[in-house]
C-alpha cells in the first residue's frame, strides 16, 4: 500500500490510501501491544528488546495520529507517510532479525499457537470496528488488499 501511495496522483486516492495504511497499522500495533508484547516480556524477561519495540510503536502511532488528522493538502503529509514507511521497515527488520523478538519468542516456552489465535481473534474484532468507522472513505470494491503489504503475521 505504501507503494500505491507513492505512485498515486490524486488527493482523493492519496487520502484513501493513507487512511487504509494507518488503520491497518493501528490494528497491527494494538494487537501486538495488547497480546504479544506482554506475553513476550513475561516469558523472556527481555526488557531491552521489549521496551525498544514499544517505543518504536509509540513513534509510529504519533505519526499515524498526525497523518489521520491532516490530509494531502498539508505541506508535510507526504513526508509523514514516507517517514512512517521507513519506521515500519526498520521496526519489522528489528523484530525479524536473528536474535530479535520473534526469534527469541520462538526459542522461549511461549505458546505461540495459542497467541496466534488470540492475535487473529482480536485483529478481526478491531478490523470490524475500524471498517464501520471507515465506511465513508471506502467505496465498495476498494477494500482489495487492505493490509496486504502490512506484514500481517500471526506470531
Ligand atoms: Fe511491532
Amino acid at each position: 500500500m505504501f507503494g500505491e501511495f507513492e505512485s498515486a496522483r490524486s488527493h482523493d486516492r492519496k487520502s484513501d490510501l493513507a487512511a487504509r495504511i494507518c488503520s491497518a497499522l493501528r490494528v497491527h500495533a494494538t494487537i501486538e501491544e495488547e497480546i504479544f508484547y506482554p506475553a513476550y516480556l513475561e516469558a523472556t524477561q527481555d526488557t531491552e528488546i521489549h521496551h525498544e519495540a514499544e517505543i518504536e510503536h509509540q513513534g509510529a502511532k504519533r505519526l499515524i495520529d498526525e497523518i489521520e488528522s491532516t490530509g494531502p493538502d498539508d505541506d508535510h503529509f507526504e513526508a509523514r507517510v514516507s517517514v512512517l514507511q521507513e519506521m515500519i521497515r526498520h521496526h519489522v527488520k528489528e523484530e525479524e532479525r536473528s536474535g530479535g523478538m520473534f526469534a527469541k519468542a520462538r526459542s522461549s516456552d511461549m505458546d505461540l499457537r495459542a497467541l496466534g489465535r488470540q492475535l487473529e481473534e482480536r485483529k478481526l474484532e478491531l478490523k470490524g470496528e475500524s471498517d464501520e468507522g471507515g465506511m465513508q472513505r471506502m467505496p465498495p470494491g476498494r477494500s482489495r488488499g487492505a493490509g496486504r503489504d502490512m506484514r500481517m503475521r500471526s506470531h
